[in-house]
């Protein structure tokens, strides 16, 4: 028999998004209206290990929503992925008296959430939050947009830099081996190039293009280049590379690197991180255990953090096909 939820504690891990503090505000809230104790886990997975917790009332997530990074505090944490740490982790929830764990991050995050749920059938649920967006079970994950913001904020000011100097920028993107950073805010910004990793994008096809754009007249022109994409060994050999078939011509790097992780998040990001930590509570106390929820056609869904973990969300056709027609 399922023991009653009385006492839920929640954590972020793995890389931080904005809009984590939104989330830990949604799950406190609502633990609150639904009279349900809640308490913060800090530093993710290791502070859980550490028995690092730290009682959180509706109060003391006032004025959270709009912060960035965590106040919990994030980690990586090896230790988690033992058999052995996730044993001293049990033993630290059935010493607090906690019924359910609610965890908050990507997919590192989900795969620890879920052997520790697997391992003890100690009910785990949790909600998707990294900038990269590529959890597969929800249409987009917490910080995504908020990113996004920011890189289309990094390439509008370059491309008044470029374009009053001639120049071709490359710009890398973070989004880890994904693409859905560097295609959207590629369109957003409207580059002349979008380098992905699930493209396979060649050197002689990147030079294709950048010659037609040259050709019609372009001066100036931005390639926006995911982090994980292959085309060049890194973003400084391909614009050295590029740049020996046209000596001609100015080029610049420019890696946006962690400011896509910080910030206040953006006001999508607030409202999904609300939706998502009501969501993940209400799942709790509807006794599902293992399971993350996500956004799939603008409506709350209920999926297993195994089938989210097994695959990873897809680039869409049509967004690929945006890009090379609006970049013509
Ligand atoms: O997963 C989010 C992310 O920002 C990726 O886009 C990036 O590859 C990675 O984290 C960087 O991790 P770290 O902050 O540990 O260097």
């Amino acid at each position: 028999m399922n023991k009653p939820i009385k006492k839920i504690a929640v954590l972020t891990s793995g890389c931080d998004a904005p809009g984590m503090n939104a989330a830990i505000r949604s799950v406190v809230r609502s633990c609150a209206h639904y009279s349900i104790n809640c308490v913060g886990i800090n530093r993710g997975y290791s502070g859980l290990i550490a028995g690092d917790f730290t009682p959180l009332s509706a109060r003391s997530v006032k004025n959270l929503i709009g912060k960035g990074g965590t106040m919990l505090k994030s980690s990586h944490c090896d230790d988690f992925k033992t058999i052995s740490g996730r044993e001293k982790a049990f033993e630290q929830l059935k010493k607090e008296a906690i019924d359910g764990l609610i965890i908050i991050g990507g997919d590192g995050t989900l795969k620890g959430g879920l052997d520790f749920f697997e391992q003890f059938n100690f009910p785990v649920n949790a909600i998707p939050a990294t900038i990269d967006n590529n959890v597969a079970g929800t249409d987009k994950t917490i910080g995504f947009d908020s990113a996004l913001n920011t890189v289309i904020d990094a390439i509008d000011k370059i491309r008044d830099t470029a374009n009053a100097h001639n120049r071709i920028f490359f710009i890398e993107v973070m989004g880890e081996d994904a693409g859905f950073i560097a295609l959207n805010a590629g369109i957003g910004g409207g580059a002349e190039e979008i380098l992905i990793p699930e493209t396979n994008t060649s050197v002689t096809e990147l030079v294709k293009s950048l010659k037609k754009s040259k050709d019609k007249g372009n001066n100036s022109s931005i390639v926006v280049v995911a982090e994980g994409d292959k085309t060049g060994s890194n973003v400084f050999e391909l614009a050295k590379e590029v740049n020996k078939i046209f000596p001609e011509d100015d080029m610049k790097v420019s890696v946006l690197g962690h400011i896509q992780r910080g910030g206040a998040p953006s006001c999508y990001d607030r409202v999904l991180a609300s939706r998502m930590g009501l969501a993940a509570v209400e799942a709790m106390l509807d006794k599902q255990k293992g399971i993350m929820v996500g956004i799939q056609n603008n409506k709350m869904v209920r999926v297993s953090i195994k089938d989210a973990v097994k695959s990873k969300n897809l680039i869409d056709k049509e967004l690929l096909k945006v890009a090379e027609i609006s970049s013509f």
